[in-house]
């Protein structure tokens, strides 16, 4: 039974995160353990993801950021980085046909310059039909690593530098984060790594400097909003100091 079932700001009930980010790990093991093909399980997991950003919109979650490839995914084989490539761009037709209806925000967080011209078009389209929508935002990491995410931002920054357009006096942290893929959006607060890892893999490093996270063994496929549920119950356990006490 979902917990949080509409926005609210009763002290009964607390009000979501504002920006939840998910690893969404585990479709390869649940895959396997039913003794279906590695693919069954990104299907899987992307039915998921639906189900997860309808919730969290529903809930009053503003920003859901999601890892859905990273820039060492390529080294998997061909036939399961095309599947997921695949499911992509099924999602963004599907997004592109309910976009009206559903008014979802989508961003992508990565660099995009690797992928098919058509998943590209795709993107391009879904980026600008959306980009009229003022409420929830889900942002899609695709070809997206933290450390390249840095440099890539750094490398901006260095040109910007050299047409005179920034000084490198002038470079903050809140400077430096309008050249990230994520500019002018509010740090995640909640990161989920479902599957049981214990680790980050290269997502959001910049972004998660105080954010809480929260594993749970289950694995992606496996998530329904009841766990996500219990991640967002974890989060408001948790004291959060920003450095204070
Ligand atoms: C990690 O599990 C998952 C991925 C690398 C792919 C995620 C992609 C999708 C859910 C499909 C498309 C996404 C959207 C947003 C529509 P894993 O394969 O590493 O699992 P394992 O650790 O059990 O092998």
């Amino acid at each position: 039974m979902p917990l949080f079932k509409k926005k609210t700001t009763s002290a009964a009930q607390l009000p979501p995160p504002r920006h939840i980010a998910i690893i969404m790990d585990g479709n390869g093991r649940w895959a396997t353990r039913k003794g279906l093909p590695r693919t069954a399980g990104h299907a899987a997991g992307s039915e998921v993801f639906r189900r997860i950003a309808t919730y969290c919109r529903d809930i009053g979650v503003e920003y859901l950021t999601v890892y859905a490839f990273s820039t060492e995914n390529w080294k998997r084989s061909e036939e399961e980085v095309s599947a997921i490539m695949g499911l992509l761009k099924q999602y963004l037709f599907e997004a592109l046909e309910k976009m009206e209806r559903d008014k979802i925000r989508l961003k992508f967080f990565g660099d995009l310059r690797r992928l098919s011209p058509e998943l590209l078009e795709l993107i391009d389209r879904t980026d600008k039909t959306s980009a009229k929508y003022q409420g929830f935002q889900a942002n899609i990491c695709l070809n997206y690593g933290g450390r390249d995410e840095i440099v890539h931002a750094a490398r901006a920054f260095a040109q910007a530098c050299t047409t005179g357009e920034a000084k490198p006096e002038d470079l903050t942290e809140s400077v430096f984060s309008d050249y990230l893929y994520s500019a002018g959006i509010p740090d995640p607060d909640l990161i989920i790594r479902p599957s049981g890892e214990i680790r980050i893999s290269n997502f959001l490093l910049w972004q998660s400097a105080y954010a809480e996270y929260y594993f749970t063994d289950v694995l992606w496929p496996d998530f329904t909003p009841a766990e996500l549920d219990k991640a967002i119950a974890a989060f408001h356990r948790r004291n959060r100091r920003f450095g204070g006490v």
